[in-house]
C-alpha cells in the first residue's frame, strides 16, 4: 500500500457512518452498521494481499485459479472496541489468526496502560492488520503497534472507523511504515480526547455501557 493514509468514501460506507454517529441510533443499530462497516473497509485494507494461483477443475476445464498466498493474515484487535471491527472481518477471512491487545486510557494523562497482550506466534512472517474504530490521540495504536513489532511484526496496516488529525499526525510520526484505512478524518480532538463531531465512546455504543 504506497499511501499512509486511505479515506473509504464510498456512499455505501458513508451513509452507514452518517447512521452510526447519530446519538438516537440504537445499540443493535450500531453494532450492527459496525459489522457492515467493518467488511466494507475490510476490502480495502487486505486489496493488497499477495495472490498466487492453485490448480482446480471447474466442471468444463481445469484452471489455474487465483488464491491468497502465503501465510495466514493475522488480525489484532485493540481492546475493546476493536472487537466490533474485529468480528465483521473475520466473517470474511475465518481462517485469520487473531491477537488482542488490551489497553486503557488513563483519564488524567490520556496515555494508554497495557493490561492484557496474546498475539500469534510468526508475526514477522504474516500480514498483520490492527483494529481499533477511533483513531483519537493516536496513543494506543502507536503504543499497541510498538508492542507487535517488538514480537516482530514487519508487514502492519492499522484500520480504524474514524480518524482525527492529531492520531493520523501521531501515527504518521511513530509508524510511517504503516498504512491507515479509515472511513473518515474528523475535526479535531476535544479537551476529554473525544474525537469531534466524532460518534461518542465507541465502546460504550457499542455494547451499551455508560
Ligand atoms: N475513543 C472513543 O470511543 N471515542 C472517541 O471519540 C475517542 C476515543
Amino acid at each position: 500500500m504506497k499511501t499512509h493514509l486511505t479515506v473509504v468514501d464510498h456512499p455505501l460506507v458513508q451513509h452507514k457512518l452518517t447512521i452510526m454517529r447519530d446519538r438516537e441510533t440504537s445499540t443493535a443499530s450500531f453494532r450492527q452498521l459496525l459489522r457492515e462497516i467493518s467488511q466494507l473497509l475490510a476490502y480495502e485494507v487486505t486489496r493488497e494481499l499477495p495472490l498466487t494461483t492453485k490448480r482446480i477443475e471447474t466442471p468444463l476445464c481445469p484452471m489455474d485459479a487465483p488464491a491468497i498466498d502465503g501465510k495466514k493474515l493475522v488480525l489484532v484487535s485493540i481492546l475493546r472496541a476493536g472487537n466490533g471491527l474485529l468480528d465483521g472481518i473475520l466473517e470474511l477471512v475465518p481462517a485469520a489468526r487473531v491477537g488482542f491487545v488490551g489497553l486503557y486510557r488513563d483519564e488524567e494523562t490520556l496515555k494508554p496502560v497495557q493490561y492484557y497482550y496474546k498475539v500469534p506466534a510468526e508475526l514477522g512472517d504474516r500480514p498483520v492488520i490492527v483494529v481499533d474504530p477511533m483513531l483519537a490521540t493516536g496513543n494506543s495504536s502507536a503504543a499497541a503497534i510498538d508492542l507487535l513489532k517488538a514480537s516482530g511484526a514487519k508487514n502492519l496496516r492499522f484500520l480504524c472507523l474514524l480518524a482525527a488529525p492529531e492520531g493520523i499526525k501521531r501515527m504518521r510520526e511513530a509508524h510511517p511504515d504503516v498504512p491507515i484505512v479509515t472511513a473518515a478524518v474528523d475535526e479535531r480532538l476535544d479537551d476529554n480526547g473525544y474525537i469531534v463531531p466524532g460518534l461518542g465512546d465507541a465502546g460504550d455504543r457499542m455494547f451499551g455501557t455508560k
